[in-house]
């Protein structure tokens, strides 16, 4: 997944090429609840302890990834 965030098989979405509101709103859906789709759950326990601060900075450093 680090590699080029281009997601691996259709379980693992790629990440590259998303605005920041992007990231930030499905981080923040995960931790609540909100997004609870087929896989969400292994997600849950990477966020279940951000604060939006974190999230904030996790959105800044993966844009920054971006070509
Ligand atoms: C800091 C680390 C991580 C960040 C910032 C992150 C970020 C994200 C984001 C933004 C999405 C939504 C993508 C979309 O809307 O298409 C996502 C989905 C997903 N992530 Fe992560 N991720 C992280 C770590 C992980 C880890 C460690 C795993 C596996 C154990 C994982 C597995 C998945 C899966 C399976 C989905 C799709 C969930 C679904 O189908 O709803 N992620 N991730």
């Amino acid at each position: 997944m680090e590699r080029g965030l281009k997601g691996i098989g259709d379980i693992f979405p790629p990440l590259a090429g998303r605005s920041p509101a992007a990231y930030a709103r499905q981080l923040y859906d995960f931790k609540s609840g909100a997004r609870d789709g087929r896989y969400a759950a292994l997600m849950k326990p990477v966020v279940a302890h951000l604060t939006d601060q974190d999230i904030v900075d996790l959105t800044a450093y993966i844009v920054s990834l971006q070509p």
